[in-house]
């Protein structure tokens, strides 16, 4: 229970607003939460005072109140339910924090079984959803796959559509959870030309992703047990991470009580932005550009350059200040992969090494504060594993789906929840006489 919500005698924390121009005074209270710093609470402020605030790109904005993930930037912190992202990346596995996430608590066993049987029960897609990609051309980004397929979705699964009522709700979560990985997969098979695969509820949720994706009917396949883990680490590392603009996409979406599968379609779009969820693949374009070592400085000088629109793909955060502690463990787990594939020497993996090394000692980095982000390392990662490029903000999407329902989940949940409809600073024409077009000059 956070301080705001405990209802006590003792003074009301405010501040007060003076305008120097109009004299005007008033107070606004401060609520604090958990953890963080403390909020405004400026709810009232257009209709008791007449101002709007003024926030573009809600850099000092909270748009809610939640519980499930906490962002220190400043020490780079990540917890989600409380546990620390590097501690859940070690011990525990993608359908685990899948469940925290959504239930607020790690699951016991009993609750794990129950939740995993759930998923691998709805792994398969409409067989009728399989005519949708033949209408796509076999180049299309995968990404534009996942946004046209997965808003579809509401076109087949009438039953779980109702956002009022909790079991539809329930079971509109579970589908979009294991449906993406074999969506993501089918996307991946017809753009190389080979049959779908069908889900292998035998195998865990991301071996039978892998399965999806890899196998051919023609041969066995034994998903690898040291990908499967890395792959599912990395999953766990992209579920969640509070209201970053993909999250704000859904909960605004959400707001309106659009269905699920259009609100996490909506995500969807929004992730696949190279400011966001798309600087994955954009940070292997980058490294492939760049080529050597000695270009580094090309770069890093275009970087720098205010002119030049160019940035290094993969560093900076707007929460992030420090290292994105994500970015530390999949630096960590490259290694780990590139040694199992036995391509430690993998020249991209080194490059990104000596551009981190290089931009981390450069002024204008250190000053501007701006690190190696989740998206620096996942790239070479995901490509030594056969992924190709285009499929690598899917990749996010995959696992980011499970954070995005439980933020769906809360937004509906929330006593205060109203539609999202942000104001404006006005700064267009004031009223003028329409001009007949024989008029015009
Ligand atoms: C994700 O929000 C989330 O949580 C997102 C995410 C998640 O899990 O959901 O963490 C996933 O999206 C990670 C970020 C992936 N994007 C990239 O790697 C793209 C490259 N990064 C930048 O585009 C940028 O850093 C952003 C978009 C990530 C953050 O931008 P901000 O917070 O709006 O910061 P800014 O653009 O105001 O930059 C501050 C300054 C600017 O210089 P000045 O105008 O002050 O002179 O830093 C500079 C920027 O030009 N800067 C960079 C830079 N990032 C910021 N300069 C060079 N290269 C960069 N990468």
């Amino acid at each position: 229970m956070s301080t705001s919500d405990k209802s006590t005698t003792e003074e009301k924390h405010t501040v007060t607003v003076i305008d120097n121009k109009s004299g005007r005074q008033f107070e606004l209270e401060v609520l604090s939460g958990e953890m963080g710093p403390d909020v405004i609470d400026i709810r009232k402020l257009y209709q008791e005072f007449d101002y709007f605030t003024y926030d573009p790109g809600y850099t000092s904005t909270a748009s809610c109140d939640s519980a499930i993930t906490f962002i220190d930037g400043e020490k780079g912190i990540l917890l989600h339910r409380g546990y620390k992202i590097e501690e859940l990346a070690a011990e525990s596995d993608f359908m685990d924090v899948s469940y925290m996430l959504l239930f607020g608590h790690l699951p016991n066993a009993q609750q794990q079984e129950r939740f995993d049987t759930e998923i691998k029960h709805h792994s398969l897609v409409d067989e009728q959803l399989i005519r949708f990609f033949n209408g796509f051309r076999r180049d299309a980004h995968p990404m534009a796959i996942m946004v046209g397929v997965v808003g579809a979705l509401s076109a087949f699964y009438h039953d779980s559509l109702e956002i009022s009522d909790p079991k539809q709700r329930h079971l509109a979560t579970i589908r979009l959870i294991a449906k993406m990985p074999t969506i993501a997969a089918m996307a991946y098979k017809y753009a190389i030309g080979q049959p779908f695969v069908y889900p292998d509820n035998s195998l865990s949720y991301t071996g039978n992703f892998l399965k999806m994706m890899f196998s051919v009917p023609a041969e066995e396949y034994v998903p690898n047990p040291v990908l499967e883990k890395a792959i599912d680490c990395l999953f766990v590392l992209h579920a969640d991470h509070e209201q970053n603009a993909s999250t704000s996409t859904v909960r605004l979406a959400g707001s309106s009580q659009a269905n699920p599968f259009a609100c996490i379609a909506a995500g969807i779009a929004s992730l696949w932005g190279p400011a966001h969820g798309g600087a994955n693949e954009a940070v292997l374009n980058m490294l492939t550009e760049i080529g050597s070592v000695d270009r580094i400085p090309e770069f890093i000088a275009r970087a720098k350059d205010r002119n030049d629109p160019f940035r290094l793909m993969g560093f900076g955060h707007r929460v992030y200040k420090n290292y994105d502690p994500r970015a530390q463990v999949l630096k960590s787990s490259a290694h780990a992969v590139l040694k199992e594939l036995g391509v430690e020497d993998q020249p991209l993996f080194e490059l990104a090494l000596e551009l981190e090394r290089i931009a981390r000692e450069d002024e204008y980095f250190i000053q501007k504060k701006l690190f190696p982000n989740v998206d620096f390392y996942s790239g070479i990662i995901l490509q030594a594993m056969g992924f190709p490029t285009s499929m690598f903000t899917v990749m996010f999407a995959i696992p980011r789906t499970a954070g995005w329902l439980s933020q769906w989940h809360e937004m509906l949940g929330d006593p205060v929840q109203k539609i999202g409809r942000p104001r404006q600073r006005y700064i267009g024409a004031k009223p003028r006489k329409f001009v007949p077009k024989d008029e015009r000059g």
